[in-house]
């Protein structure tokens, strides 16, 4: 049966009428009548001057849940429909591999666990995903409270200053920060510094991303790859980072060695919390390249993702003056002045929420890649081996029939008494970490680091987009990024003295307990 699509795309290719295709043969073995993807045509110019998923995302409104998108010759299916990607991620997650994606990220995370398949993601994901354990992240609090507490003192320098910030950059810096001390135990402590090694973290994520979108694979180009002054940065850049994480590595090494070491289930060395750590100590026993590929890709997977995240929350709450005093409120009932701590984690619900909204409205990244590697049916549809997948999440994330008013920031949609969304509870409608077997594994660590950041940071300042700010736009590589910088006014807050309304002198008469929402 997988012939015919096939057969219908190179007719197609041809340039035979739509008319003539319906007559091409579409019986299965059974007899039984099958369907065939449809194929937008036309707005492919649309595709550039844009972040690529819009364009995508008005196919989808006309094209609907799957479809064929061609791009000389190559073409890709397109997916917005949670039934489908739920089938795809998890139901039959065995007969997709990560496909483009690896090959784009190969130069970088080599075999890490991002692009592995098979056998060695299988493995990896094994001995990694135990060192995130409970202990670990309640550990990590601590290091997002002290680089998050860094942030607030340089904010504060602007806000006596009155100098306005370029916030997206110093999220980037802040979560660098946090990834590097968490994945490795080093201090890139790029909120002060300007190091060689930070800005070689960036020329290597900015090759990724641009590789990530670019149709012309230049850098395969034997001669480019020697001559081109870009190409030699990035592996300068490479070099260093890769130098770096084997000193690391040795080090750490070290460390184990000289500890008595007694390994079990939530083992963690205090004074180097480090993933790194956990897995030397577990006696992992890879190559270092395998174990240097690992931590490269926790590097960049932690980073822009969480960055990304305060970028577009700070930017939304800034246009929904309703929704930060509702989170301030929050935050000053559950915390006063004191820093959150674990426990805090699950009384800062609205927090969470306004994290939950804005992962929805900007998904980090927005679309997730796949290939078939067997032929399959994605909903009534039969598809090739072969095939190159997106699953637009984007697009599941903005569907007009599912969601009430889609492109509204609303953290309310999801009550606070209920359970946090995920993919599972949303049936795929909702997958800001992915799902199935591939699903991210520093969710529950990324959800807690951007609400420790962000109640730290509402509870001491306000922000308001910079008079003269430049317009906020979106640009893609990896994750959303904005075209300008997100340009904000920050000051310090004050708080409004209490003035008991009529309704709480009422309550105060009756009972004369402190209350903690007026606080
Ligand atoms: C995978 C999102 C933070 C490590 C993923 C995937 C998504 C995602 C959507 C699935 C990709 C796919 O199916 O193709 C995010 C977001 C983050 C975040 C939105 C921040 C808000 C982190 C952090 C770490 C991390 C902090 C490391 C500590 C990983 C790894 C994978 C992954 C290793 C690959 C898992 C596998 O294939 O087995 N992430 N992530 N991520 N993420 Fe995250």
């Amino acid at each position: 049966s997988g012939y015919l699509p096939k057969l219908r795309n190179a007719l197609e290719k041809f340039g035979v009428p739509e008319l003539l295709l319906n007559f091409v043969s579409t019986k299965g073995k059974g007899g039984e009548t099958l369907k065939i993807i449809p194929q937008a045509r036309g707005a492919l110019s649309a595709l550039r001057g844009q972040p690529f998923f819009i364009p995508l995302y008005n196919l989808f409104l006309t094209y609907g849940g799957i479809f064929r998108l061609n791009f000389g010759p190559k073409s890709f299916l397109i997916v917005s429909d949670p039934a489908i990607a739920k089938h795809i991620l998890k139901d039959n997650s065995k007969a997709y591999s990560k496909g483009i994606l690896a090959e784009i990220l190969e130069f970088v995370m080599g075999t890490g666990l991002i692009p592995a398949d098979g056998e060695v993601w299988r493995v990896r994901r094994r001995a990694v995903v135990p060192a995130l354990h409970q202990k670990y992240v309640a550990a990590m609090i601590g290091l997002f409270v002290s680089a998050t507490d860094r942030l607030c003192k340089k904010l504060d320098a602007a806000a006596s200053d009155g100098e306005d910030v370029e916030m997206e950059s110093l999220f980037s810096r802040l979560t660098l920060d946090v990834i590097g001390k968490a994945v490795f135990n080093y201090d890139f402590d790029s909120l002060e510094n300007d190091t060689g090694i930070v800005d070689a973290v960036y020329t290597v994520l900015r090759e990724a991303e641009d590789r990530s979108v670019s149709p012309i694979p230049v850098w395969n180009i034997p001669v480019w790859k020697d001559i081109s002054p870009r190409q030699r940065k990035v592996s300068e850049a490479l070099n260093l980072i890769n130098n770096i994480l084997d000193d690391l590595i040795a080090i750490c090494k070290r460390m184990v060695e000289e500890e008595e070491l007694q390994f079990h289930e939530e083992y963690m060395n205090e004074q180097d919390p480090s993933i790194l750590h956990f897995l030397l100590a577990s006696g992992d026993d890879v190559s270092s390249k395998q174990l240097r590929d690992d931590l490269m890709t926790m590097l960049i997977a932690g980073h822009e993702t969480s960055a990304a995240v305060l970028t577009w929350t700070f930017f939304l709450l800034s246009k929904e003056p309703g929704v930060m005093a509702k989170l301030q409120s929050e935050v000053d009932s559950v915390l006063g002045d004191r820093f959150p701590t674990i426990e805090d984690m699950k009384k800062l619900k609205y927090t969470t929420r306004v994290i939950n909204e804005s992962l929805r409205l900007y998904p980090q990244p927005p679309v997730l890649i796949r290939r078939s590697l067997q032929d399959d049916m994605l909903g009534e549809y039969p598809i090739t081996r072969g095939e190159d997948i997106f699953i637009s999440v984007w697009n599941l994330h903005h569907c007009p029939n599912h969601w009430i008013d889609a492109e509204k920031f609303n953290p309310e949609r999801w009550p606070l008494d209920g359970p946090n969304p995920n993919e599972s509870n949303q049936n795929f409608s909702y997958l800001p970490f992915g799902g199935g077997p591939r699903k991210c594994l520093g969710d529950m660590f990324a959800t807690f680091e951007t609400v420790v950041a962000v109640a730290m940071l509402v509870q001491r300042f306000d922000f308001q987009m910079a008079i003269g700010a430049p317009p906020v736009e979106m640009t893609t590589g990896a994750t959303i990024h904005t075209t300008e910088g997100l340009l904000m006014t920050v000051t310090r807050r004050t708080k409004p003295p209490i003035i008991p309304t009529l309704e709480t002198k009422l309550a105060t008469s009756v009972k004369v307990e402190a209350d903690d929402s007026l606080k």
